[in-house]
């Protein structure tokens, strides 16, 4: 605890997988006495600890194991999935399983259009001649969520969406809907935690090494850093893919772990850096500055590589710590605080996070918003 900032200090830290370049997972909460605390509500936590609302009424079924029933619907916002993201289309209860959110009805029957409150839109999704998006005109009331999570580097600039969506859903934390984890936080330490057993040092999962995606910047770090250390890799870059359930029990038997983001961006601090917190072993780092990812993980839980001179330097470090388990031990010091868990189980739930939060959200903010330029914003 020695070296925590204790004071109104919003900590936020992304632990979860999501698919290959993509998946934010924030936990977020607030350190000022230990507990959990009220946080602006379009970053309000989708983990909640008190969840004695004793609502049993029959919305809380599953979703797709009932035909909807129109009489049900206005119980609660609609939130209209218009296309699963990537295809990968989830239980529509999980949000209460995983999340214990029931705060809107998730739909994804497109004859229900005109009932929606929301429609959801996954920006990778939409046709560049904009055929396959809704109707118009839309009902005074529904709103569009424009859905991404692919940072600038990798988003197409489809024409004609500047002013179409009244909210935004992503990683960033200035988005409308801005996907963040609450950390628990404990009052008494946690006993327990057990640093995994490690056969390998330094590992690295990567499939994407096209410069065009802006991979450059860690492709260049990685041709000088390999030079002076071993580094394990898995991925189709190595031909050796792991399979889903290889995946989290290979990144845990490293002891350091490559979050090398394929680019650089405010905020965009992805699974590759979410999953080795997860798991038990060290990130580093590759990414925003070192201020960035304080305010999602705590400083020690994580190497960056800008606090070395060279890729050299950065190798003896870590060749270093792997003789000194006391000093390598110290990487997981914060876990005597704070708790990192995943609530899901493989890497390329991702989006149930997101859907479930966008749900969240519909279901406490009712209030009117003019679409502003996305474009603008993102690209800012
Ligand atoms: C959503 O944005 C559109 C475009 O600006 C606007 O016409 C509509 O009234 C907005 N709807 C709501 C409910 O905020």
């Amino acid at each position: 605890m020695t070296s925590w900032r204790m004071h109104q200090y919003l900590l936020i830290i992304t632990v979860w997988l999501g698919g290959i370049g993509t998946c934010m997972l924030f936990f977020q909460y607030n350190w000022s006495g230990c507990s959990f605390q009220t946080v602006p509500s379009d970053l309000a936590p989708v983990f909640r600890q008190s969840t004695t609302t004793s609502d049993t009424s029959p919305s809380t079924t599953p979703a797709d194991s009932h035909p909807e029933k129109p009489i049900l619907l206005k119980e609660k916002p609609i939130l209209l999935v218009w296309v699963w993201p990537e295809n990968f289309r989830f239980d529509l209860s999980d949000c209460q399983t995983y999340y214990n959110i029931d705060g809107c009805r998730i739909i994804d029957d497109r004859n229900l259009y005109n009932q929606a409150d929301a429609v959801l839109i996954f920006h990778k999704a939409i046709s560049w001649d904009l055929s396959n998006l809704p109707p118009s005109p839309r009902p005074p009331f529904q709103r569009w969520i424009w859905f991404h999570v692919e940072s600038p580097t990798n988003t197409h600039r489809i024409p004609g969406l500047e002013n179409l969506f009244n909210l935004t859903l992503s990683y960033r934390r200035d988005a409308d809907i801005s996907v963040r984890y609450p950390l628990t936080v404990s009052k008494t330490p946690i006993e327990g935690f057990q640093i995994p057993k490690k056969d390998k040092l330094l590992c690295w999962f990567v499939s994407n090494t096209n410069p065009s995606t802006g991979t450059g910047t860690r492709m260049k770090f990685y041709e000088e850093f390999k030079k002076h250390i071993n580094i394990d890799i898995f991925g189709n870059m190595a031909g050796n893919g792991l399979k889903d359930e290889e995946y989290f029990p290979t990144m845990s038997s490293c002891k350091f772990y490559l979050s090398f983001e394929n680019s650089i961006h405010k905020d965009y601090i992805t699974e590759k850096f979410n999953g080795p917190v997860s798991v038990g072993t060290v990130p580093v780092v590759l990414g925003p500055p070192r201020e960035n990812y304080e305010q999602f993980a705590p400083h020690n839980s994580f190497i960056h590589v800008n606090d070395f001179a060279s890729p050299l330097e950065l190798a003896n470090y870590l060749l270093q710590l792997d003789k000194d388990d006391e000093a390598y031990s110290r990487y997981f010091e914060w876990r005597k605080h704070v708790t990192a868990t995943r609530h899901l189980t493989t890497w390329n739930q991702e989006f149930v996070t997101y859907i479930c939060h966008a749900c969240e959200y519909i279901g406490v903010h009712k209030e009117y918003k003019e679409a502003h330029d996305i474009y603008k914003w993102y690209f800012s």
